[in-house]
């Protein structure tokens, strides 16, 4: 089956999508739950703060079962024919163009929403169909019923960090589907992720990550969400590349962090205190 990788989000700035495929390392259990999810024809949710890997798994799953992988991100003026698809007038004729998520059903591959909290409830409704034991996409503007093939997954991701009451997904909908939820890998595997993500050799990651630690740890600091792993790569490729540390530690963490200057300080001084 050929090989769609959306790289959208996928290799961080030294990754390559080589023989193996988009990188990740597993935290756990998830590619083995994401596996018996798909194998199931079951859709999955994927929970976690922002740079923890969600939108890697995806790809990295994808490209290990072979699937064509077609991602959208959610917004709240994403109409539902963004889904589904639309007809377009070309060249005096109206032809039908489906959506990504038309066309995962048709090709059996993935269909990836990012953000879908972010999505309105019109759209989040056009999936309960597919999401259930019908496994249908009703596409009322063209009159079609399409029967989602075996190799066909719903997977959606969302940040509950930035939930409000306001953008929750309704019971009806997120009970359709399983769950997973990553964090932070643990600091070993952190270090192995950066290092091969950046180049940066694991010795010098590992002072990132020690710091890491202590960040997410601050509870006084007001920060909406701490250090991701993906800040972590950026500063590490900043390093490799032989930028000083200071700058590449201000322009990788502190100022990606927050704008407001006693939040800085603060931040500036606990890089220095743990990093020297
Ligand atoms: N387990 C992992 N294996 C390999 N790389 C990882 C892993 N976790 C995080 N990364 C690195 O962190 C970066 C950010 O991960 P990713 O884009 O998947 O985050 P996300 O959870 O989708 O974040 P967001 O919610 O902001 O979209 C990746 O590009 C990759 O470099
Ligand atoms: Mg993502």
């Amino acid at each position: 089956m050929a090989q769609v990788l959306d790289l959208q989000g996928a290799p961080g700035p030294q990754a390559s999508v080589g023989i193996g495929g988009p990188y990740y390392l597993p935290q756990g259990r998830e590619r083995e739950l994401f596996e018996l999810a798909w194998r199931n024809r079951l859709p999955l949710l994927l929970k976690g703060p922002t740079g923890c890997g969600k939108t890697r798994l995806v790809a990295h799953m994808a490209y290990r079962l072979g699937l064509p992988l077609h991602t959208v991100a959610c917004h709240d003026d994403l109409a539902a024919a963004d889904l589904t698809g639309r007809w377009l007038l070309k060249g005096g004729e109206t032809v039908w163009a489906d959506g990504p998520l038309t066309r995962a059903v048709r090709e059996g591959g993935i269909c990836y929403l990012d953000e879908v909290v972010e999505a309105r409830k019109d759209v989040t409704v056009i999936l309960h169909p597919l999401t259930d034991d019908r496994r249908v996409l009703p596409l009322e503007r063209t009159g079609e019923l399409l029967k989602a093939p075996d190799s066909f997954m719903l997977v959606v991701s969302y940040n509950p960090g930035y939930q409000n009451i306001l953008k929750s997904l309704k019971p009806s909908t997120r009970q359709r589907f399983l769950a997973l939820e990553l964090d932070f890998p643990r600091p070993d595997q952190e270090i192995t992720i950066v290092a091969a993500e950046s180049g940066l050799a694991a010795e010098r990651v590992r002072p990132l990550v020690n710091l890491a630690t202590r960040l997410r740890q601050l509870k006084g600091v007001d920060l909406e969400e701490s250090v991701s792993t993906r800040l972590l790569v950026y500063a590490a490729t900043l390093i490799r590349a032989g930028l000083p540390l200071e700058a590449a530690l201000e322009a990788g963490i502190v100022e990606p962090l927050t704008d407001d200057a006693d939040v800085k300080r603060g931040l500036r001084e606990l890089v220095r205190a743990s990093l020297g």
